[in-house]
């Protein structure tokens, strides 16, 4: 009896051909929407235009600075570029971002740093009876922050002074109007620093280096992560038309044609499109295979209601789902005794390099135990058993959901050029496709079952968004001068 009610939670997430084509079918109606001016203000999935009109050809050279933030990790790079060989240096820094700059829980403070502005000098307002109480602009402290950064890694590198071309990777949607020009549409996983939605991100890193008046940047291009790994990928393999994110986040970007994009003017040649995807079901088209734990997991999270087909995918959410089904089966007596712990109880213990430990196939039981100890669970052989299965269901519906998205643009593109068979490759980085011992599989094969016609090929991005950021930079900067 027990059993039966473990596989009917697991069945949950368990997703036949036929719903599979179904989600493929919806993601390509999304992607339509998306593109049509008169719809593109309702479309969940964005389609937003990037200005990255083709890919690196070899002649682009120089020396650029790259920031990559939005990742696990925030990192400062160098990136040389050597015109003709292809050769790349690359120096890289990481650098933490505190949890109260990213999620905007930075301490209060009174205005003007020290006084309390009294409500009796603003009698106008209702609650005048209150003293005003301001937040030092969290936007202040990231960019700040951002910019402090910048100025450590300079001197590290001996660079100070130094007046470079600097590509900024900005992995959250933004509306562009160029390529220097990125306005916030709203922040997506673990941030919310306040006032920056709305904000166009490049002015906001070029106010913070104003501010400190140390050094001067030359700030070309601002990027998402998907753009930056499809260029950096690109630049091996000029087939490279898709970018994609399998990380903390999920997204994918890719080259449409221009004559399909309606929001920008002119029909020749193709521009790359930031599709942000991880909007996907947050119009209720996937409310059919939404589970009850889906829904918890949203509405722990920072942004509810929204990103909901990355919050079924991507690697900040799996282990949450995880962590759910586990706290359910235990209500239920199904597992760990039926006592739920203080450690189960708490938000993001299943990171996704848990996960993928204890999917590996090489583990005995014994060790996932001994994982599953380490996050202070006390589990049984059985349990570990469940635990393992809960897991492997919901990061295959991970992968394969993900596979549906693919399936349906590599089937759009193939359509679109009119080809009987297409072939693609599609540039990927993110922790989830790299850590997990199943995900890549899965997903190859879903996409191979749902895009028959197309000969899909996955390149794994080794050296991360920065070096497409700076190639893009590079061609940017080419343009520029050219221009003048
Ligand atoms: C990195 C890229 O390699 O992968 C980043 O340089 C990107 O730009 C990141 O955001 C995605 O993976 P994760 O797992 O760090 O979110
Ligand atoms: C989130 C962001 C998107 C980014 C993705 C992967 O979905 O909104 O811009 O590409 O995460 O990092």
């Amino acid at each position: 009896a027990q059993r039966k009610q473990i596989d009917k939670v697991l069945a949950l997430f368990r997703l036949t051909q036929e719903q599979l084509v179904g989600i493929r079918n919806k993601m390509r109606v999304e992607f339509e929407y998306g593109l049509k001016k008169d719809t593109h203000p309702l479309a969940t999935v964005k389609m937003l235009p990037t200005y990255v009109c083709g890919m690196p050809d070899g002649t682009e050279k120089g020396k650029f600075l790259a920031l990559d933030l939005g990742g696990t990790n925030f990192r400062v790079l160098l990136v040389k570029i050597r015109s003709g060989r292809r050769s790349v240096r690359m120096y890289n820094k990481i650098f933490a971002i505190p949890l109260e700059i990213m999620q905007g829980t930075g301490e209060e403070v009174t205005a003007g740093r020290g006084f309390t502005l009294q409500g009796a000098s603003l009698p106008s307002t209702p609650s005048s009876a209150r003293p005003v109480r301001l937040l030092l602009s969290l936007s202040l402290q990231l960019f700040d922050h951002i910019v402090q950064c910048i100025a450590d890694f300079l001197d590290y590198m001996g660079l100070k002074g130094a007046q470079l071309p600097l590509g900024f990777t900005f992995s959250f949607p933004c509306r562009q109007a160029s390529i220097d020009k990125g306005t916030l549409i709203e922040w997506t996983k673990g941030f919310k620093a306040t006032d920056c939605e709305g904000e166009d991100v490049v002015d906001m890193l070029r106010e913070a280096i104003k501010r400190r008046n140390e050094f001067d940047l030359d700030i070309v291009a601002v990027v998402n992560d998907t753009v930056g790994t499809m260029m950096t990928c690109g630049y091996e393999d000029s087939n490279c038309e898709v970018g994609l994110i399998a990380g903390t986040g999920s997204n994918m970007c890719y080259m449409e044609e221009m004559r399909n994009i309606e929001l920008v003017e002119g029909d020749e040649g193709k521009m790359c499109i930031n599709t942000e995807w991880g909007g996907f079901g947050d119009n209720g088209c996937l409310d059919d295979i939404h589970t009850q734990y889906d829904k918890e997991v949203d509405e722990g999270s920072l942004n509810p209601g929204k990103q909901r087909y990355e919050k079924m995918t991507s690697g900040m959410y799996l282990g949450e789902i995880v962590r759910q089904i586990l706290i359910d089966l235990t209500k239920q007596g199904l597992l760990f005794r039926g006592q739920i712990s203080e450690r189960l109880r708490t938000r993001g213990i299943f990171e996704t390099k848990f996960l993928s430990q204890i999917e590996s196939d090489r583990l005995a039981l014994l060790q996932v135990r001994r994982i599953l100890q380490q996050l202070g669970l006390d589990s049984t052989c059985e349990d570990s058993i469940v635990v393992k299965e809960v897991c492997g269901a919901v990061s295959r519906r991970a992968a394969q959901l993900y596979g549906a998205g693919l399936a349906a643009i590599v089937e759009k593109r193939r359509e679109d050029q009119g080809l009987e068979h297409m072939r693609i490759t599609v540039g990927v980085d993110g922790t989830l496709y790299k850590l997990h011992p199943h995900f890549s599989r899965i997903l190859r094969e879903t996409v191979k079952e749902l895009a028959p016609q197309c000969d899909v090929m996955f390149m794994l991005s080794e050296d991360g968004s920065g070096k497409g950021a700076a190639l893009i930079t590079a061609v940017a900067k080419r343009l520029q001068q050219a221009q003048r």
